[in-house]
Formats: structure tokens, sequence, C-alpha cells
């Protein structure tokens, strides 16, 4: 019998992860971002790493157009900006620090790490892209970081 999904997604959230916000820019220079926990390291040479992205997402096309993403990692006071990457609003980028990386994407100030990508290979994944990138710079900084476990933010403390 197949699994229901909602015992896949039970099972699912008992993976802990950090919490992510992947952002890039369309032709229009329009900025996007998302929210993501699908984020894993793939390869040190070359430094690879891999965001699932779901096909429904308003911003999905532009990671599939631009080939270029910063990958930011939060930390446990940045609940807010997770919160607000999750949320399908116009403007998600309005009051934040923000700076253009390469081929101008937006890189957000503050956060434990971001890493500047180019995108190398886009693979299905069902309802998800699988987005495989190369990462160019790297920023990083102390801190905590933010989880996610059993669909609510924790922190290490
Ligand atoms: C903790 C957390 C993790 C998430 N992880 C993912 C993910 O890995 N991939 C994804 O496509 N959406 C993920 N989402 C959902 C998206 O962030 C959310 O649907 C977002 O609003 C989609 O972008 P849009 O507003 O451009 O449509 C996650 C949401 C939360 C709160």
């Amino acid at each position: 019998m197949p699994i229901t999904e909602t015992d896949f997604r039970r099972a699912l959230s008992c993976f802990a992860s950090g919490v992510t916000v992947v952002t890039t820019v369309d032709a229009e220079g329009g900025l996007h971002g998302l929210t993501v926990s699908a984020f894993c390291s793939v390869s040190l040479a070359p430094p690879l790493v891999l965001v699932c992205i779901e096909k429904a997402t308003a911003s999905h096309f532009a990671f599939l157009e631009s080939r270029i993403c910063a990958v930011h990692t939060l930390d446990e006071t940045q609940q807010a900006i997770s919160e607000r990457f999750a949320t399908p609003i116009q403007d998600k980028f309005v009051g934040l620090e923000f700076r253009p990386g390469i081929g101008g994407v937006p890189v957000i100030e503050g956060t434990l790490t971001a890493l500047e990508c180019r995108v190398i290979n886009v693979f299905d994944g069902g309802d998800h892209s699988i987005f495989v990138a190369e990462v160019e710079k790297t920023q990083t900084r102390e801190g905590d970081p933010l989880l996610y476990f059993r669909g609510s933010y924790r922190s290490i403390a």
C-alpha cells in the first residue's frame, strides 16, 4: 500500500535541518527568494551544493532562467527572515540589507553564510526541481544556526 502524504511529511519532519534562504534575480532585474530546507553539500572539488525548489513556487522560473543563486544559512535570530521568505508576498526584500553578488544576485547581509553560485545542472525531482550549483564566492560569520525540526523552529541551545 502506498504511503500517505501525511505519513511522509511526518516522517520527513523528524530530520532536523538548518534553514536557508535562496535568492536570484530575473532578466528584468526582479528579485526573488524563498526559504529552503532542502539544501545539501554535494562535492568538494568542484565545490557543489544542491537545493530543491518546488515547481509551483512563484520564483521557480527565475532560478531556471537566471542560472545563478545565492544560498544563505540563517542564524538563530533570523526566524523572521525565514517566515518572510516562506510567504508568497510581492516584495520579500523590502527593508532588508542586501548587496549585488555575481550576476546581480541579491546577497542578504548578516546571515551565517552566503554562497554565491552558478547553476550547472537542473534535474527533475517530482514536484520539485533539483538545482546543482557551483559555489564561486563564500561569506561566513560566527553565530549559531536556526534549526527546523518537527514543523517548528529550534536553536541549538
Ligand atoms: C522551514 C521551511 C522550509 C522550506 N523548505 C522548502 C524547500 O526546501 N523547497 C521549497 O521549494 N520550498 C520550501 N519551503 C516553502 C517555501 O519557502 C514557500 O512555499 C515560499 O513561499 C515559496 O516561494 P514563493 O513565495 O516565491 O512562491 C519551506 C518553508 C519553510 C517554512
